[in-house]
């Protein structure tokens, strides 16, 4: 990124009229054709829509994608300096006002320069902490819960009843919550993105019970992550530390579910990846590379918004424009992807996690809790995925990427003869 040429024909996004949307590129089929489409005509950085009529960058290139993570100075998380405010470019029914809204917003996502380096080190020292092998047991029990719920019945719909539940779960226990107290937060998140629920008095409700949960710890001197939040001297108050267990929370399970689904999707639609991780050959951890390599989870990240003007390659990024990395893009760059798909097995170089200084704090956790959920599953049962593993529906996410279901049917292991260990030739998952 270079600061403005003058005489440089660049590209203007607002000159551009015929722009993709963005949320075509998460609901495809073949989103990859998609973004690279974008890259064929327009390089490192692409004119989208977010919505109909409200523009943005989107940024292709793997090193673009890593110079506006890391360069927070230039790319700000603050939305107050989007010049699209200005324009009037928000209708009253865009789905975008949570993102792009003026009001300062409170949590560390959204937080820049001095204020994110005071709230970051809590989540890092209380995520640190956390003993991933304890995380691994409260992970495998929750799993074998669950599945004992839908076992007899023959079906299931391993998204709504699966990836989405374990990750809250997990993130509950560790948080420290009362099995109630957790049922009764899952209950008002859902309702609160439902409409017509009155989302004023549910999210009062949400604050009292995590802000209660915040006193409690510290009390009780508890060593999870809310009592570690508790005790942390950074915050400027119970408000913060609430805000930020229900921001950790919210980031984990979001990012959980899609991994967890899409690489349950993954082996159940393909036979090369079914054949390899039933044979012994590929280990749950190559499949959740894979994912996170080929058709990640968050394939594009919250926007960044752009302090003064500067370029990236023959375009004009101008001041308050917004400009959102396509993590599914850089992964997939020609100038660093290696051309056998199976050289990627084991490699980690990928943007999955983020970088810079709001890159994820929490990838090896993330990775255990994935790991066991998918082995407890196919450890437990001989799952089929319901109807044309090729016609899989997306969920319609511009920011997300994974299946909205995964119908599945299976024996139950009364009539079936399960191997002791899934995959054969392991005894037990690592944590
Ligand atoms: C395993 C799947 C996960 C993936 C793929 C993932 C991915 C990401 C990515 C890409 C970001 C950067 C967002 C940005 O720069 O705009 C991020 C941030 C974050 N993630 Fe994760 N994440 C995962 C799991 C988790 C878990 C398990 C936790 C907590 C226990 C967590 C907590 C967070 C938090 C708090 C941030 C915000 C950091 C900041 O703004 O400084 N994530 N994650």
């Amino acid at each position: 990124m270079t600061a403005r040429p003058p005489s440089d024909p660049l590209v203007r996004l607002r000159d551009v009229a015929d722009r993709t949307q963005l949320v075509e590129t998460t609901s495809a089929a073949d989103s990859n054709a998609v973004y690279e489409g974008l890259r064929q005509r327009w390089g490192s950085a692409a004119p989208v829509d977010l919505e109909p009529g409200v523009p943005a960058w989107l940024v292709l290139g793997h090193a673009a994608a890593v110079g506006v993570l890391r360069d927070d100075r230039t790319f700000i998380k603050d939305p107050s300096i989007w010049r699209g405010h200005d324009e009037g470019l928000l209708g009253p029914q865009s789905a975008l006002h949570l993102v792009l809204s003026r009001q300062p917003k409170p949590t560390l996502f959204d937080a820049d320069g001095a204020k994110h380096a005071r709230l970051r080190p809590p989540v890092d020292d209380a995520l640190d902490r956390i003993d991933e092998a304890r995380a691994a047991a409260i992970t495998r029990r929750l799993c074998g819960k669950l599945i004992d719920r839908f076992e007899d019945r023959g079906r299931a719909d391993l998204v709504a009843e699966y990836a989405a539940v374990v990750p809250f779960l997990v993130m509950s226990e560790l948080d420290g919550l009362e099995p109630g107290q957790a049922q009764r937060l899952q209950e008002i998140t859902r309702a609160i993105f439902e409409a017509g629920a009155d989302a004023r008095a549910l999210t009062d409700e949400l604050k009292e019970i995590v802000s209660g949960h915040i006193t409690h710890s510290r009390a009780h001197g508890t060593r999870d992550i809310a009592g570690m939040l508790a005790v942390h001297g950074s915050f400027h108050d119970d408000t913060e530390r609430a805000q930020t267990l229900t921001a950790i929370t919210a980031a984990a399970t979001e990012s959980l579910l899609a991994l967890v689904a899409q690489t349950l999707a993954l082996i159940l639609r393909d036979p090369r990846f079914s054949g390899r991780v039933s044979g012994g050959r590929l280990h749950i951890d190559d499949v959740l590379d894979e994912v996170l390599w080929r058709s990640t989870t968050n394939p594009n990240l919250m926007p960044r918004f752009a302090v003064h003007d500067v370029t990236i390659g023959d375009k004009l990024v101008e001041r308050g424009e917004a400009v959102v990395v396509a993590v599914h893009a850089a992964n997939h760059d020609p100038l660093v992807h290696a051309a056998d798909p199976w050289e990627t097995v084991g490699n980690r170089a990928y943007l999955s996690f983020g970088a810079g200084a709001h890159r994820c704090p929490a990838p090896r956790l993330g990775r255990v809790i994935a790991r066991i959920a998918v082995t407890e599953l196919l450890h437990r049962l001989q799952v089929t995925l319901d109807g044309d593993p090729d016609q899989v529906e997306w969920a319609t996410s511009p920011w997300m990427r994974f299946p909205a279901r995964l119908p599945v049917t299976f024996a139950s292991p009364r009539e079936v003869p399960r191997p002791a260990a899934w995959p054969p030739g392991t005894t037990a998952v690592s944590p």
